[in-house]
């Protein structure tokens, strides 16, 4: 199988032939070939599957994805999935988003890897949308604080004055030797209301909603993404 990250109109041609999920979107489909943003894949001469999407900044939209019905469970959706996505991240992306449209491929994006958003961070709570974070990301620390010395982030998953006591995600800010940069990026999904807390030495350093944490932004169409110090003002 051979995915095709710029395919030609020799592709669509093949592709109108079995397209059948999509196609009253096919105005959209030649959109993406024209604009670079249909991917497919192949065996041989035949096109088996495609998918198109659009990159906003840290994050990509997987819109429409077929595989021709024939070709159905033998594969070819995972590979033109997995191999899209690491194209993906060689460009620097941070995550993939899909809105389950139909709902019935939930169980195949599951197998690809993709979560389902949280409600809340969801807008429209009549839509079933997933992500996957691509690349390795910090993980997050356990509720025992191992060194109380260090920066240490702390995300709730509901506004400040409905917060709980101990905070839904917690992560340790480990840096480069000798930069403000992470070893590895925060990437997770929030909501701009939610609060967000810096903490040093039992200490609170900064408390607010994430969308007013910090100069920087920080908050990226539902999803947090920190990658050095100065994203959180502090260089
Ligand atoms: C969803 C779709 C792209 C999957 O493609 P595919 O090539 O059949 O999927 P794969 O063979 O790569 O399957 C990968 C895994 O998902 C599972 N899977 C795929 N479709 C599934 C389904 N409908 N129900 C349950 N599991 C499914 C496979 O069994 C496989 O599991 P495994 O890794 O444990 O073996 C294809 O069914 C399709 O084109 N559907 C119509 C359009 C659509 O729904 N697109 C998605 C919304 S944008």
């Amino acid at each position: 199988m051979n995915v095709i990250i710029n395919p030609s109109i020799r592709h669509l041609n093949d592709i109108e032939k079995w397209i059948s999920q999509f196609k009253h979107h096919w105005d959209l489909i030649i959109q993406a070939l024209k604009n670079k943003r249909l991917i497919v894949i192949a065996q041989g001469e035949e096109t088996t599957g495609f998918l198109t999407y659009r990159v906003n900044g840290n994050i990509v939209n997987i819109d429409f994805l077929e595989v021709k019905m024939s070709m159905h469970k033998r594969g070819v959706g995972k590979k033109l999935v997995e191999s899209s996505l690491e194209h993906f991240k060689k460009l620097g992306i941070r995550i993939a988003e899909i809105l389950c449209r139909p709902q019935s491929s939930e169980i195949f994006w599951k197998k690809v890897g993709f979560t389902i958003l949280p409600a809340s961070t969801n807008f429209d709570p009549d839509e079933l949308k997933l992500y996957r974070v691509l690349g390795k990301i910090l993980p997050v620390s356990g509720n025992t604080i191992a060194d109380r010395e260090m920066l240490t982030l702390e995300l709730w998953n509901e506004e400040p004055h409905l917060a709980k006591q101990y905070p839904s995600w917690r992560w340790q800010l480990i840096c480069k030797t000798g930069s403000g940069s992470l070893v590895e990026p925060i990437v997770a999904p929030c909501h701009g209301d939610w609060k967000i807390r810096l903490i040093q030495g039992g200490e609170t350093i900064r408390e607010h909603k994430v969308k007013y944490f910090s100069k920087r932004p920080i908050d990226f169409s539902g999803y947090l993404i920190i990658e050095t110090l100065y994203n959180l003002d502090l260089e």
